[in-house]
């Protein structure tokens, strides 16, 4: 449960009510108005969600039933016929959207391509058909590995307009653990890139896709599709390797988007758990359209000429909801942006905003505790006006960023929507409605229209106002994960099992810990298990422990969190070596770097401290509660009387 955050949390008291100018646009006005639909959807969940389908999306055929719950397992809309590329692109075009910009991309190194609607629609079309060719038909996987340039949005929307479930892998992972995911989704085909840009360097994305496939590492891969992004050196394979230009030009821009049942895969995302390996949370095709267009409705307020940008990567369900599907649904304009900050351009975010004229901004708070840091300068040097709403989400906001984000970047005019939501979920559960809903500083407020959220204890008995609890979902939800890919068992064990159903309800338990203050406002206060979120990125302490003890020197690995100023939370780990080695720097960076390799950049431990021997109990099991105290170099707290040897903690203390 460590997070910058806490404290100050507990202690806030500020109400920001919307600004009247907000509120006159605003398709949702006031707190009533929520309450009303609010109370609507709770009396009659199914029926409220298929007004809504009915009336926002497109369906070659309407299904029979709308919610089919057998818990743990739900199916919504059975018996429809829907195709979300086709919602995304088609029936915009026959709108004044036809040539409306789509996608608005800007290029680290300054390069920037707008597609309409039309354009958007054309090149889907082109690289749809160039799956088939490849024999990919619907219910085939196939795995993205791609920097953020259009090629992705364009792939993944490829892959959902003939029925063939795409898995997106972030850019940041290593050939081993994009080897993992493609072996987990037994992936047919990979999407990828030349390499892509990062902070001024060139990422060799390709040569890890060399590396996950060589002597044969995924044997259902047939095929790899390339973009030229970066001009790097790269080696085609003969037979294997194709260019995704040279195809592109010659494929028909026709082609109608497959009639899917609304229950149809439309996409495995890998996310880290408490156990094991990663697992692959699946999302359907009916459900997911609609929770994300309505959540992306709402919550955004979305207006016809509205610039939105989000600045999350489409590797995370940030990009798939809102930065793909829930925009393009909506006919929205979504901005994509290639770059991070970096010390060649610590103001490019502020850049951007100014050159399109964003009008809603949605970004993490570790990136605003970042700016905090760079100083308001860079901000205050752009003109950002044009903003009318801002978004926050990834990870607690302590209220201090908030305040900046709202004075600095808002400049006091923009409702801040901090929206809690998770892979699993899909699209948002805790957000504010911002015509309608007064905003605390570090609380994502209320539920969603439709989502009957709680925080109860072990027993699924609510806990009284401003008690911390466990935070629950008590109703299925259109865009709900529907299993683990493979491994329903998994599924079942890791998110109705911890807290037993309630008066025959069943409860979803969704890993944070929070508290309901007494108007009702929800404050997630974080993980309640060993998942720790570095830069808003969630990682499994196992998985990083799994990777620490598969190099030869490590006896015994543990991984806690530990807090960090803009991070979060940042990874230190405890580890005893073989007895053939010696602690030295050098071997530090050495298994660093092997975590590195084995996940990826984006699990980098930022500290390593060596030991004899880890805390345990009498039992054997590693006490992490006083590694994490030992990794703020807070005391150490609690009973220590269990443990097996005391003079193992002197020792670890003094490193
Ligand atoms: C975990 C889910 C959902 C997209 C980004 C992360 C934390 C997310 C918030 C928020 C407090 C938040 C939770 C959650 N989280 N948003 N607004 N306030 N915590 O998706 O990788 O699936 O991680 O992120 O701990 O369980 P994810």
């Amino acid at each position: 449960m460590a997070s910058p955050t806490i404290e100050s949390i507990l202690h806030e008291k500020r109400l920001f009510t919307p600004p009247e100018s907000f509120v006159q646009h605003a398709a949702i006005k006031h707190i009533d108005q929520y309450q009303a639909l609010a109370d609507r959807a709770a009396r009659d969940p199914a029926q409220f969600w298929a007004e809504l389908a009915a009336q926002e999306l497109h369906w070659f055929k309407p299904w029979d039933t709308v919610l089919n719950w057998q818990p743990p397992f739900a199916k919504w809309f059975e018996g429809g016929k829907i195709n979300i590329s086709y919602n995304c692109l088609d029936r915009h075009l026959t709108t004044a959207r036809r040539n409306k910009a789509a996608l608005i991309w800007e290029g680290e190194p300054g390069d920037s391509r707008t597609l309409t609607y039309a354009q958007l629609h054309r090149e889907v079309c082109q690289v749809a058909n160039v799956l088939k060719q490849f024999g990919i038909k619907k219910g085939d996987r196939v795995g993205i590995y791609m920097p953020m340039v259009p090629e992705a949005a364009i792939a993944m929307l490829a892959c959902a307009r003939i029925g063939a479930p795409h898995t997106v892998i972030f850019g940041g992972f290593s050939a081993e653990a994009l080897k993992d995911r493609l072996l987990d989704a037994e992936a047919k085909l990979v999407i990828t890139a030349d390499g892509g840009f990062r902070k001024d360097k060139t990422i060799p994305l390709k040569a890890a896709v060399d590396d996950a496939l060589a002597n044969d590492g995924v044997p259902s891969v047939e095929n790899v599709l390339v973009v030229q992004r970066t001009k790097a050196d790269v080696t085609m394979v003969p037979n294997r390797d194709h260019w995704w230009h040279e195809l592109q030009a010659t494929a028909s821009p026709h082609c109608p988007a497959e009639e899917m049942d609304a229950e149809d895969l439309l996409f495995i995302l890998y996310t880290s758990g408490t156990t094991g390996k990663p697992k692959g949370v699946v999302h359907t095709t009916g459900g997911y359209n609609l929770y994300t267009h309505m959540t992306f409705k709402w919550a955004f307020d979305i207006k016809e000429t509205d610039v939105y940008w989000c600045t999350a990567d489409v590797g995370w369900i940030t990009g798939h909801s809102y930065i793909v599907y829930g925009p393009l649904s909506n006919g929205a304009t979504s901005l994509m942006y290639e770059g991070v900050p970096r010390p060649s351009n610590p103001g490019c975010f502020w850049d951007v905003i100014e050159k399109y004229g964003v009008n809603i901004f949605y970004t993490a708070p570790t990136a605003i505790r970042a700016f905090i840091k760079m100083g308001d300068e860079l901000p205050k040097a752009r003109d950002l006006s044009s903003l009318r709403l801002l978004g926050t989400v990834g990870e607690p906001i302590n209220p201090e960023a908030w305040m900046w984000y709202h004075r600095v970047v808002g400049g006091e005019r923009c409702p801040i929507i901090d929206t809690w939501w998770q892979t699993e979920t899909g699209g948002f559960m805790l957000t504010p409605l911002p015509g309608a809903i007064p905003t605390k500083p570090g609380s994502a407020t209320v539920p969603f229209p439709g989502i009957l959220a709680d925080v109860v204890d072990l027993d699924g008995n609510p806990v009284a106002a401003n008690e911390g609890g466990y935070l629950v979902i008590k109703h299925p939800w259109p865009s709900m994960m529907r299993t683990v890919y493979g491994n329903d068992e998994r599924y079942r064990r890791t998110y109705w099992e911890h807290i037993p159903p309630k008066d025959g309800q069943y409860l979803y338990f969704a890993g944070d810990g929070a508290r309901k203050d007494e108007d009702g406002y929800f404050w997630v206060m974080g993980r309640v298990d060993d998942v720790i979120s570095v830069s808003g990125h969630r990682l499994g302490t196992m998985e990083i422990e799994s990777a620490l003890v598969s190099h030869p020197a490590v006896a015994e690995a543990a991984v806690v969190g530990r807090k960090d100023e803009i991070k979060g939370e940042d990874i230190f780990a405890f580890v005893t070596l073989e007895g053939q080695y010696t602690p030295s720097d050098t071997l530090k960076d050495e298994l660093k770097q092997h975590v590195v390799k084995e996940i990826g950049i984006i699990a980098r431990p930022g500290e390593i401290r060596f030991a004899d021997a880890l805390p345990k109990t009498r039992s054997g099991k590693i006490i992490r509660r006083f590694l994490r105290n030992l990794a703020s170099g807070e005391a150490v707290a609690g009973d220590a009387s269990t443990m097996e040897d005391q003079s193992v903690l002197d020792m670890l203390r003094e490193g």
